[in-house]
């Protein structure tokens, strides 16, 4: 049986039995304790490379051949995991090539996790072995469903191999051109101009971080590399399985996924959200975590899988709070809600020693299934096992909001505005404001199809490649609505400059012209049907056309009286720029008008505070993201949530 003839939705996480090797009576309390709670599933092997192979080529596979074999006497499926995340030391001793080396050129030393060399013949060739036996040992075993592929893949190497590669990677990137890369990267500029590959190293902060191009170069050279790494060992475990495959994606800005996610069968995350951090109210922390599960369903358009979560504290941020009586409940509904086929925890049991012996887990170091931890998660479990009839159920939105990870490596890297450019908090803000109505909302990569869309939200979309500009422009003269913001299309995929004038490519599909861009102190505000909003950080002088209608104009400064907010038809759909930092207050305004205008069915709803609404297939989501009662009215009908409570209609 694989993942997707699973009838139930998936219950547990993370399990790392061989921590309690030499513990009698632990395996077997693990079982009846996950059993009491209604897990049916977990990950398995993830850090266990040491333990299988303590000598390089003696493997010994008993310790998990009884864990598998119990697991599966006990009805708890599989998801099987390569150890390649963390290596055994003897590997790093006798291979030192396997070691990172940092931009600073420093080499690593033995020592964490998730920080091999992507690129090293030695740590391919030794991953395929184990993964190999892996996979012709279990992949056949009943119990296991999917493979789990290393573990949190991330980072960049600069040793003198992948400096190598990247030149390699360039060649093939500028046509073996070292003219096209100098126009690319701007070479003129500082005397940069190459004239031999061997000359080009990885961007480094003792050599050059600041040509922009360079850098995005990088970057995405060291995404394919990851990626490569990964498909090296989804072949070996292929070898002798033909189990899906999948690997735990994070949250984080610095991997481009939207190149990743055709390579895994279901799209799998690591939700830790920082619940009741004092800077946000649950309900913003909820918002956060909507559009991830969002952005993670959207790349497949497909239900995901939350692959790791904490069923109470993480034990990693500066201050790790307890998730509150009924917190974890609801926040692993909402991952449901959002399209995840189960809830996976990190982890099941305590370790006993090291760095993640106070992170929360499922059995706690009494032992006991006494816990309140403990109870909620059984009580979860139960309403997982009631609710099976949720899983698939797809989305159907008709709004999406485009968020492009290598749109936010060039916004971190361009100089001369402020610093806080916050692109992803910006995707997100947009995000609250159109999900405030209680739609369901895409969140999608540049390369998605907009046809499926009436409504698209690109916020800071400043990297506008002339491919994206046309896709842009045909889904407006198509019909579609499209809402874009200060920073559209300043620069193309090479981090150059649109000349003739920003938003490059689009000014007569904006009717706008964008003169430039003020970074401000403190706030200024637009005026908007007579009513004043605030705005922050960012207004840019733009000059409409004279079928443009003004729909904001700026209250302070030099500018004052000039156009803040501006709409253009456009063919058969409407372009809306927003020239200015605007808050979700005006947002959830303008997107009103917007989704009526775009013919959005919007529900007919009254959300309380902290109330959030979701729909999975013919299922309803409400949720209430306080410690207080709520109310919402959906159809008529009146609803009372208890404090962090949730219903499904
Ligand atoms: C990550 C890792 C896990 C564990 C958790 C702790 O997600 O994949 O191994 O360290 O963090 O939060
Ligand atoms: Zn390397």
């Amino acid at each position: 049986m694989n993942i997707f003839e699973k009838k139930d939705l998936l219950y547990g996480g993370d399990y790392n039995p061989e921590q309690w090797l030499g513990y009698d009576g632990i395996w077997e309390q693990d079982i009846q304790l996950m059993k009491k709670a209604g897990v049916n599933c977990v990950s398995v092997g993830i850090f266990s490379w040491a333990l299988i192979e303590r000598e390089e080529g003696v493997f010994d596979f008993s310790w998990l051949d009884t864990v598998i074999e119990n697991l599966y006497k006990n009805g708890i499926s599989v998801i099987l995991a390569t150890p390649s995340g963390a290596r055994p030391p003897w590997l790093s001793q006798k291979y030192p090539e396997v070691l990172r080396v940092r931009e600073d050129r420093v080499k690593h030393i033995y020592g964490k996790r998730h920080n091999h060399c992507f690129t090293s013949p030695v740590y391919r060739e030794k991953t395929a072995i184990i993964d190999e036996k892996l996979s012709k040992r279990y992949g056949h075993h009943p119990a296991v469903i999917m493979w789990h592929i290393s573990n949190e893949l991330s980072g960049d190497c600069h040793c003198p191999r992948c400096q190598e590669r990247f030149r390699e990677w360039l060649k093939a990137k500028y046509d073996n051109d070292i003219e096209k890369l100098n126009h690319a990267w701007w070479g003129a500029f500082w005397s940069h101009h190459y004239t031999e590959w061997s000359q080009i190293e990885s961007p480094s902060s003792i050599g050059e971080i600041g040509v922009h191009a360079h850098v995005l170069d990088w970057k995405r050279f060291s995404n394919d590399m990851m990626i490569e790494f990964y498909n090296h060992e989804v072949s070996a475990v292929k070898k002798y399985s033909d189990l899906p495959v999948t690997t735990n994606f994070m949250e984080i800005e610095e991997i481009n996924y939207h190149k990743f996610e055709k390579y895994v069968d279901i799209v799998s995350w690591d939700c830790y959200p920082r619940w009741h951090n004092d800077k946000e109210s649950v309900y913003d922390t909820a918002v956060w975590t909507a559009f991830h599960h969002d952005l993670f369903r959207s790349m497949k358009q497909k239900p995901f899988l939350m692959m790791e979560s904490t069923p109470s504290l993480v034990n990693w941020n500066d201050t790790n709070k307890l998730k509150a009586p009924g917190l974890n409940i609801l926040a692993s509904m909402q991952a449901i809600a959002h399209g995840s086929e189960g809830v996976l925890y990190f982890q099941m049991r305590k370790s006993r020693g090291s760095f993640e012996k106070f992170h929360g887990a499922l059995i706690d170091h009494d032992g006991s299934g006494e816990t309140r931890v403990f109870g909620e998660a059984a009580q979860l479990g139960r309403i997982l096992k009631d609710n099976a009839k949720l899983k698939g159920g797809s989305s159907d939105s008709q709004v999406a909001v485009i968020y492009d990870y290598e749109n936010g490596w060039a916004i971190d890297e361009l100089c001369g505005l402020k610093n806080d450019r916050g692109y992803k908090e910006t995707c997100i803000k947009h995000y609250k404001a159109l999900k405030g109505s209680g739609i369901n909302v895409d969140v999608i990569g540049p390369g998605a199809d907009f046809s499926r869309y009436k409504l698209i939200s690109a916020p800071m979309l400043y990297m506008v490649p002339d491919s994206t500009a046309k896709r842009i422009r045909e889904y407006i003269a198509g019909g579609g609505i499209f809402v874009a913001t200060y920073l559209t299309s300043y620069v193309d995929e090479n981090d150059l400059c649109h000349l003739g004038g920003f938003p490059g490519g689009l000014k007569d599909v904006f009717g706008i012209w964008n003169e430039e861009i003020d970074s401000i102190y403190g706030e200024n505000a637009v005026i908007a049907n007579g009513s004043e909003y605030t705005v922050t950080d960012f207004c840019e002088r733009i000059h409409p056309d004279k079928d443009t209608e003004v729909i904001a104009t700026y209250k302070y400064d030099f500018y004052a009286g000039e156009p803040a907010v501006t709409r253009h038809g456009y063919n058969k759909g409407m372009a809306y720029y927003i020239g200015a930092r605007t808050g979700v207050d005006y947002l959830h305004r303008l997107y009103g008008e917007a989704m009526q205008k775009a013919g959005v069915l919007v529900p007919d709803v009254t959300l309380g505070k902290g109330i959030s609404m979701t729909k999975r297939g013919e299922y309803t989501f409400l949720m209430n993201f306080s410690d207080k009662a709520a109310a919402a009215v959906s159809n008529g009908v009146n609803f009372t949530l208890e404090p962090y409570g949730f219903k499904i209609i």
